[in-house]
């Protein structure tokens, strides 16, 4: 997507902000709680209907208010889209005036969001890792969410088996969820692969390495979330005491994971929290390009706060990869850190101070 105009009416503390954006890079900088993040939030509610801040919609309704209005322009695609939301009521969402679901817009207004919760990303827990993965293939493969779905309440479906203790139904939902297991892995896997070419090909244009050491002894693998010499349907077969114990299902894709190790140790234990969150920046962006290089799609990136943590040296090797990354982009940052030697080598850059704003 390419939001060139946004209009945003009694969204946390904005009453209303019109906004033209560059389809390049968009800077916004100010104060704590001059509303930076209020500003990419609603970018990303374009995208997803959600906030990623508060699971409570209702809470970004301005104090003042019954309910806030969004509207945004995509360029690229010349749609319209407009968001309500009254603090008593569901979210509503049209898109040149036709009413549609939230779950449409994800691929309608693709985004990739950076906040505070993916700058550690290395040190969330597994299901967070697999959320960001699943999001990607979710907009970029068609047949993704119907085989997500499937494998997921086949799941349920065994979990429930396994807590009533109704083993004679068993085998079916064994073979049911290895079939449908074993699609969700090939298109995780698949996806993962293509993020880690991405990933190194990063690093070979800008070099982390001269700042960070870690860069050459980092290993990155797919954990599928079963023993990979292992055939999914026999090894739930061979688990059924185990899970029988457990009244639940202890190893299959809904246990996958990324694992990233540093001379074979864990990289959490490892990495400093400025070394995670640029190292979490670089794997999203990696994402971010597969889907743009290999799947044409033109996802907005949004990093919240993106210079807290980071020093010169490491803002700089951020600002040479921007330099290769041809999407619409949205920054924020407590400082003006993009000084005008910096911005005249990016591309369309346009820069806004909140406070002038509202
Ligand atoms: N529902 C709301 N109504 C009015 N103000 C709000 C609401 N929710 C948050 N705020 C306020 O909006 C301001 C901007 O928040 P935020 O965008 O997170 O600031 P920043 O990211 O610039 O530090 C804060 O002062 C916050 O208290
Ligand atoms: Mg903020």
């Amino acid at each position: 997507m390419s939001l060139t105009k946004i209009s945003i009416n009694n969204f946390r503390c904005f009453k209303n902000v019109d906004l033209q954006l560059s389809p390049g890079i968009n800077f916004f900088f100010g104060k704590n709680g001059s509303g930076k993040t209020s500003i990419l939030e609603s970018v990303f509610i374009f995208s997803s209907g959600k906030s990623f801040k508060s699971s409570n919609l209702a809470s970004l309704v301005n104090y003042e208010n019954d309910k806030f209005t969004l509207k945004a322009f995509d360029n690229l695609k010349g749609y319209i889209v407009e968001i309500e939301k009254n603090k008593n009521k569901p979210i509503s969402v049209l898109l040149n005036n036709k009413k549609i679901t939230t779950s449409k817009l994800i691929k309608e207004f693709p985004c990739t969001p950076i906040h505070n919760n993916t700058f550690s990303f290395a040190d969330a827990s597994p299901d967070f890792r697999r959320k960001l993965l699943d999001r990607s293939i979710f907009i970029s493969e068609k047949s993704f969410s119907e085989c997500w779905f499937s494998y997921y309440r086949s799941l349920k479906q065994r979990n429930s088996i396994l807590k009533n203790n109704r083993i004679s139904d068993i085998y079916i939902w064994n073979s049911k969820l290895s079939d449908e297991g074993i699609k969700l892995n090939n298109m995780r896997n698949n996806f993962f692969t293509k993020t880690k070419n991405e990933f190194y090909y990063l690093i070979d244009l800008i070099q982390p390495s001269l700042v960070f050491n870690f860069f050459n002894l980092i290993e990155i693998n797919f954990f599928q979330g079963w023993d990979e010499n292992k055939n999914l349907n026999d090894l739930l077969q061979e688990n059924q005491d185990i899970d029988l114990k457990r009244k639940s299902t202890t190893q299959g894709p809904h246990k996958s994971d990324i694992k990233f190790l540093i001379n074979d140790i864990d990289a959490r234990q490892i990495l400093s929290r400025g070394e995670q969150k640029f190292f979490s920046i670089l794997w999203s962006l990696a994402q971010h390009e597969v889907l743009k290089k290999q799947y044409k799609i033109n996802a907005t990136l949004i990093v919240d706060d993106i210079k807290s943590e980071l020093d010169d040296r490491v803002f700089n090797l951020f600002v040479e990869t921007l330099k290769h990354i041809k999407t619409q982009a949205i920054f924020s940052c407590i400082d003006d850190c993009f000084s005008s030697k910096i911005t005249a080598s990016l591309n369309e850059f346009k820069k806004f101070h909140v406070e002038q704003l509202g």
